[in-house]
């Protein structure tokens, strides 16, 4: 184990599949503390068993949430906080692509839901303790997808109007771009940064599980033989995590571990700001249970 991470709390969400998982692995080989998040405790520790086995000495504590669930992601800010007083890295990477409309139990359409709002919930509930732990670092997994989107309709964000899942993916990863940039701007002079990023095309479980069926799920099974596989994935997550060269650098898209110019509509600062407000709106219409 190498110690450029040592005493540094990061949590991941998404940490027991695919690039989350490569994340939280790598993270916890350099030294950190990793609370790693997922739904399901069985996934999740079965993960962070195999990740024990790989790195001697890891720390890695399983949060158990649902982020399709606003309440949840609020649920594991809170456990994040009672894990620990400081938080140096937070990697929002859980994410999805389904083909079909399905509803959450907020009622926000699923992709958006898990994609967009929960990075922007479980952040800004999380945002005084990043500030108290400064420097700390933001990183949100987007997707080079997210040129696909042509148009950000704000009035329509849970696709009601016309659902094709592939142009629902690319929004909820515009947003992840837009949100970053953001949430860099609000954050400027607090030390705390906000980087999103393209992982590369890898091979993972996105998809599986049923999330796409027929045509589109043969497609992701047989590219996954020709794919890198997650720990590629995870390189500039882990590079904006960890490396000094980035220690200041904010609001940027990465890719390969440089920063790359994302599409023209990720670039508009109204948008973005737009953006924010309705999210706030959206989670504001969403009563804090009682655990939350
Ligand atoms: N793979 C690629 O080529 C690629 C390309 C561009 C961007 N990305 C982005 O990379 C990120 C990671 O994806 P991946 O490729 O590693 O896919 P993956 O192997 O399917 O991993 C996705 C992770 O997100 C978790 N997740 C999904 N829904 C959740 C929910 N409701 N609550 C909590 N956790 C949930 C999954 O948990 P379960 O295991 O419980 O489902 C899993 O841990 C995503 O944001 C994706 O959009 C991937």
């Amino acid at each position: 184990m190498s110690t450029e991470m040592k005493n540094q709390v990061v949590a991941v969400t998404g940490a027991n599949a695919g690039i989350g998982r490569a994340t939280a692995r790598a993270l916890a080989a350099m030294g950190a503390k990793v609370l790693a998040c997922g739904r399901d405790r069985g996934r999740l520790d079965e993960a962070l068993a195999s990740i024990r086995a790989e790195v001697t000495g890891a720390e890695v504590t399983p949060l158990v949430a649902d982020l399709s669930s606003v309440n949840e992601v609020r649920g594991l800010a809170e456990q994040i906080r009672a894990q620990t007083d400081r938080l140096d890295v937070l990697v929002n990477n859980a994410g999805i692509g389904v083909d079909r409309r399905q509803e959450t139990v907020d009622g926000f359409e699923l992709t958006f839901a898990v994609n967009h709002l929960a990075p922007f919930v479980l952040t800004t509930e999380l945002l005084d303790l990043l500030e108290a732990s400064a420097p700390a670092r933001v990183i949100t997994v987007s997707s080079a997808n997210h040129v696909g989107a042509k148009t950000l309709d704000l009035e329509d964000l849970q696709s009601r109007e016309r659902f094709a899942w592939q142009d629902v993916y690319a929004r909820s990863k515009l947003c992840n771009v837009l949100f970053t940039r953001e949430l860099a701007r609000r954050l400027a002079g607090t030390g705390v940064t906000a980087n999103c990023l393209h992982p590369g095309v890898i091979a993972t479980e996105f998809g599986a599980g049923g999330d796409l069926r027929g045509f589109n799920a043969w497609m992701f099974r047989v590219l996954k033989w020709f794919l890198p596989g997650p720990e590629r994935g995870a390189r500039t997550s882990v590079y904006l995590a960890s490396s000094p060269e980035v220690a200041e650098t904010t609001g940027q898209y990465f890719a390969d571990c440089k920063p790359k110019e994302p599409s023209r509509l990720a670039t508009d600062d109204e948008l973005a700001a737009a953006l924010w407000r309705e999210s706030e709106r959206l989670v504001d219409s969403v009563p804090r249970s009682p655990s939350s």
